[in-house]
């Protein structure tokens, strides 16, 4: 009867636990390999700073084109999204929405203030990060980021401004 039951199913038990063993031990490994991968990804994408946004790269100016204290305007990441790019006196480069954030009048830069300053109703803006200096703007200017690549500027995303306290 023994014979029969071995002729029916030939399965050599031994041997079936210890591929069900190793089938086990790989599966385990290859799925804490997955977990620490995808633990660190979830860590590095947690990281990144919620408010920034990048956009297809657009070179915007050649570092010749300005000089400290000078603005020139651009548009990013769309035509109609105008900016505004300055050279800021100890050399470096920000830029921002030229948009205001109270009724969209398009700001200005004023070197004498150092500051980004709307006509409309007196609206003004730091040139460090976009926040409001004084006036009805209820939020800072979106910030365009920016890469210098060799001679050229280029702006490569828009970090919006935290909310005013
Ligand atoms: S539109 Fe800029 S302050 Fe009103």
């Amino acid at each position: 009867m023994d014979t029969h039951v071995n002729q029916d199913f030939p399965i050599d038990w031994e041997e079936d636990h210890y591929v069900s063993r190793r089938e086990f031990f790989k599966f385990m490994t290859l799925a804490s390999g997955g977990l620490a991968v995808g633990s660190v990804a979830m860590a590095a994408w947690s990281k990144l700073p919620r408010n920034e946004r990048t956009f297809e790269p657009s070179s915007i100016a050649m570092r010749t084109d300005l000089q400290p204290g000078k603005a020139l305007a651009f548009s990013y990441p769309r035509p109609k999204d105008l900016c505004i790019l300055v050279q800021k006196p100890d050399g470096s480069y920000v830029a921002y929405s030229r948009r205001c954030t109270h009724l969209s009048c398009p700001v200005d830069y004023q070197p004498d203030k150092d500051r980004l300053f709307c006509p409309c109703h007196n609206g003004a803006f730091s040139i460090e990060d976009g926040h409001v200096l004084q006036g009805p703007p209820p939020h800072p200017l979106p910030q365009i980021m920016l890469e210098i690549r060799g001679d050229e500027i280029w702006a490569v995303g828009v970090k919006a401004g935290e909310a005013s306290a």
